[in-house]
């Protein structure tokens, strides 16, 4: 492994045991992260972002088991850390920002109180006093604007934009190495979405930090991230530079998702595009390409044959038959549609 990656995830698998039977959540994920590097994981509901980034962390619900791959922090394997350095790292090393703000703040505590407790959790030996002052100082990091004032504040009476700035605040506590944030600007409106994106550039800047920016918006990523993995179905179909991934698309899932990014600039009267279909069962998943049912240039190898990664620049690479120099034109036209 070379110095500068941070992450590296081989072949992770992770599955839900579930009464209805075994969720194929994660299915044979490879991908890493660059020190400094902000990469952005895009997908639609359910396609396995939130759990490949749990399993990072080791923290699946109950039912959650790593069964494949490994996950490589700095080299050392996180799926077969002991619990004290499994904490050390989710304490010390990686910083979160979860899904849902409001369940990930308690509601009865202010928000001052909150923070500290964070802080505390990796330093105990920090005073009442020193600990309010580098509160305060995170919040200003984040740019909320009379940040003594709001270490009084509770969550209820911030609003959804603050909180998630409370959110990154928390997250950066402890200067980590790493810093998930999982959609962190889906609820908001459009302006505060843009300054979050910003307040995550700069953020990468100022604590010198790798970040991973999950969303189910291809529009996000492109305005702050460097890499883009293109999840679907439990899987990577695509992986490149933003420019690859916008100008040089591959998979036709990765097409689907540029199509529904709003155009801004057409006024009124053009309904949003959105790819048709549903995602498949990840309790029996497909044997095949797993978005073939909902491919217009599916084929019939599609259905049955997995394609492997077709590796398109150093850099770029997405697991569709289409690619494949070698494909016999006869079932290029052989269509399943
Ligand atoms: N605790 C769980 N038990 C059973 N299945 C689960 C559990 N958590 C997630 N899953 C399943 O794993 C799959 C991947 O879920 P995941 O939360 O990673 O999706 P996602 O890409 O983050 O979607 P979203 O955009 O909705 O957050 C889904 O099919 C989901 O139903
Ligand atoms: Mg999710």
């Amino acid at each position: 492994m070379t110095v500068d990656k941070l992450l590296e995830v081989n072949n992770l698998r992770t599955s839900f045991f579930t009464f209805s039977g075994e969720v194929q959540a994660v299915r044979d994920v490879s991908f890493s992260l660059n020190r400094g590097e902000i990469i952005g994981v895009v997908g639609e509901s359910g396609s396995g972002k939130s759990v490949t980034f749990l399993s990072v962390t080791r923290l699946l619900s109950e039912s959650g088991k790593i069964v494949g791959g490994n996950i490589l922090f700095e080299g050392e394997d996180v799926t077969q850390m002991p619990t004290l350095k499994l904490r050390k790292l989710r304490n010390n090393q990686i910083g979160m920002v979860f899904q849902e703000p409001m369940t990930s703040l308690n509601p009865t505590l202010r928000v001052g109180t909150q923070i500290i407790e964070r802080i505390k959790a990796f330093n105990k030996r920090i005073s009442n006093r020193e600990a309010s002052k580098r509160a305060e100082q995170l919040l200003e990091m984040v740019r909320i604007p009379e940040a003594r004032k709001h270490l009084n504040s509770y969550p209820y009476e911030m609003s959804g934009g603050m909180r998630q700035r409370v959110m990154f605040a928390m997250a950066i506590a402890c200067n980590p190495k790493l810093l998930i944030a999982d959609e962190p600007t889906t609820a908001l409106d459009v302006t505060i979405q843009k300054q979050i994106l910003k307040l995550i550039g700069s953020l990468r800047d100022e604590i010198n930090t790798s970040i991973i920016l999950i969303t189910h918006d291809l529009g996000v990523v492109a305005e702050t991230c460097e890499r883009v993995v293109v999840m679907y179905g439990g899987m990577i179909m695509e992986e490149g530079l933003v420019d690859e991934i916008f100008y040089e698309t591959a998979h036709q899932y990765t097409v689907g998702l540029k199509k529904s990014i709003p155009d801004v600039n057409k006024v009124g009267g053009t309904r949003l595009f959105s790819i048709s279909g549903s995602p498949p069962s990840l309790i029996d998943p497909p044997k095949g390409c797993p978005f073939t049912a909902r491919c217009d240039k599916a084929m019939r190898v599609c259905v049955n044959h997995c394609p492997p990664y077709f590796q398109l620049s150093p850099t770029h690479r997405s697991m569709c038959w289409l690619l494949d120099p070698e494909m016999p034109s006869n079932l290029a036209v052989e269509s399943v549609q």
